[in-house]
């Protein structure tokens, strides 16, 4: 079994009583038996260690130079220290920082991260899981080399390149809302499998809200990127993937600035009807803060251009199935071919498992419809 290392600075100690309100109730022992557990499942034996001194944190993260990665929330020294960051940047394993906060929600002083230029990954604001979600990310990438390449000067203007033999590429555009708290980790597992199958993929990381984006800039990095991913790729042809708001984002650059020709689309619980979605309360008034005239909902969009694969989970409670269900009459009465599929069990979130039938099921739709991936 491969080691990692789970390390917490300055104050974590005090988890559970502190700032509860900020930092949940979770004490640190609680959350380090959940990141064991985690990381068990996923093939880690993790340790853990917490200290209140710099210099104890570069020793630990010296020491871990043949792990197989870091789990590491700093605590405050995120915002100061630059031996930390020569620290990770000193060695080889790669180091998530995570965060229990949003640390670009709060105040100023906090938004800045030392660690993230030099950080595998950053994961903030999704409270205990996101040490899970750091865990996951460390399992992708052992399981996949990856090639992180930029599309532009902010530091969410990015894209991960998987590589493969295949004629096809496909370029993954990852949910959450549109908020910040939620990035391209989440498409993960769809990208390693893609490479296993050797097919060659790009997985989006683009201007969210709060962090420079919203409607515009947002629909604007993901045009950009979808541009420069295709040269990336390098393939005969393209299959755009969207997953919840990703489908959205897909679409609207579709429509606005993407020209390139994308062979075939599919949305995995796609938010699709953005006008239906805010009358039915789905993302919690993200729809409002993003696009209030919903003038980029897919609905009033031009449609595409190619052939399209609706998968959506029964068991969705957060973007329900009626969502792909709309756009599928939509493009009924607009003549373009398209599968849709509701899969009973599904979850939104289960379906960004590569084992996930909304997954398995959306390769096996595109061969029907003549796209099959995986070929050279
Ligand atoms: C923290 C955020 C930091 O700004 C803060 O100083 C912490 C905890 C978090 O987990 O949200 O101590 O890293």
């Amino acid at each position: 079994m491969s080691t990692v290392l789970c390390l917490h600075g300055p104050n974590l100690n005090q988890l559970g009583r502190r700032q509860p309100e900020v930092y949940g109730s979770t004490t640190l022992p609680e959350l380090e038996a959940a990141v064991n557990d985690w990381g068990r499942t996923l093939g880690f034996e993790v340790r853990c260690l917490q200290s209140n001194h710099e210099g104890e944190l570069v020793e630990a993260i010296h020491e871990a130079r043949d792990d197989a990665g870091v789990i590491f929330n700093p605590g405050a020294l995120t915002h100061s220290s630059r031996a930390l960051q020569d620290a990770v940047a000193a060695i080889d394993s790669p180091v998530v920082e995570v965060h229990l906060s949003n640390i670009r929600k709060r105040e100023r002083w906090r938004r800045r991260s030392f660690l993230a230029p030099v950080a595998a990954a950053s994961i903030f604001g999704r409270g205990p899981i996101g040490y899970r979600d750091g865990l996951r990310h460390l399992a992708n990438r052992a399981a996949f080399p990856i090639e992180t390449v930029r599309y532009g000067p902010h530091p969410d203007q990015v894209m991960d390149l998987r590589r493969g033999e295949a004629s096809t590429g496909v370029i993954l555009v990852h949910g959450g809302f549109w908020r910040d708290e939620w990035g391209r980790d989440t498409t993960e597992s769809w990208a390693v499998d893609l490479a296993r199958r050797g097919v060659p993929s790009a997985n989006l990381e683009y201007r969210r809200l709060d962090s420079g984006g919203g409607a515009a800039a947002t629909v604007s990095d993901v045009a950009r990127a979808m541009e420069e991913a295709t040269d990336h790729l390098g393939t005969d042809s393209i299959v755009a993937v969207g997953h919840s708001v990703g489908s959205q984002l897909v679409l609207a650059a579709m429509a606005e600035g993407f020209h390139a020709a994308v062979s075939a689309f599919i949305s995995v619980g796609g938010v699709l009807d953005l006008e239906g979605a805010e009358r039915d309360g789905i993302g919690d008034g993200a729809i409002e803060a993003f696009d209030p005239g919903w003038s980029l909902s897919p609905l009033g969009l031009p449609p595409p251009r190619c052939p399209v694969v609706l998968m959506h989970g029964g068991a969705d409670d957060l973007v329900p199935d009626i969502q792909s269900r709309r756009y599928a009459d939509y493009l009924t009465h607009h003549q373009v071919e398209h599968l849709l599929g509701v899969l009973e069990e599904v979850g939104h979130f289960d379906a960004l498992k590569a084992s996930s039938p909304a997954w398995t099921g959306a390769l096996d739709a595109l061969g029907r419809l003549g796209r099959p991936l995986g070929q050279t």
